[in-house]
């Protein structure tokens, strides 16, 4: 089975970007972790990030188009973002929604995802063991 996970905005930065929040494995390493543990779970595993919200949508879209289960990380757009909601609302498979960080403890703007209400369901909190927790449920 074909698994995307998609991150969003700012996630490239991974590794140095406020490693006390995000944690210390680089992008790269994500990479390499969800494709490994994804071979292991007899998933094939595309990683793809951007900072483009119209690219993110272009990829939801084609997702929703092929039945693509998907394991996204809306970062940023996770709070304001309409336009990724709805391109999420289309989706004809599974996606759930990961956080590195627990959005509840953080400032209350993070609090809200407006994505949340069209995913399967969210992980946030246990840095990058939700992308294997995600990629583990998508396998089920
Ligand atoms: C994030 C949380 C968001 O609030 C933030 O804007 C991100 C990353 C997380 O993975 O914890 O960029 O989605």
């Amino acid at each position: 089975m074909r698994v995307w996970v998609l991150n969003g905005v700012n996630l490239g930065r991974l590794g140095t970007r406020q490693p006390e929040v995000y944690g210390a494995t680089t992008y790269a390493q994500l990479v390499q972790r969800c494709t490994t543990r994804g071979a292991e779970l007899g998933l094939e595993v595309e990683c793809r990030q951007t900072d483009s919200e119209a690219e993110l949508v272009g990829w939801l879209h084609q997702a929703a188009d092929d039945a693509i289960p998907v394991v996204l990380n809306p970062a940023a757009w996770s709070h304001y973002s309409i336009a990724v909601a709805d391109a999420v609302a289309l989706r004809t498979a599974d996606l759930v929604e990961v956080h590195l960080s627990n959005i509840h403890t953080r400032e209350p703007f993070r609090h809200h995802s407006v994505v949340s209400a069209y995913a399967t369901g969210v992980i946030a909190g246990l840095g990058v063991a939700g992308y294997d927790a995600a990629l583990a449920y998508l396998a089920r």
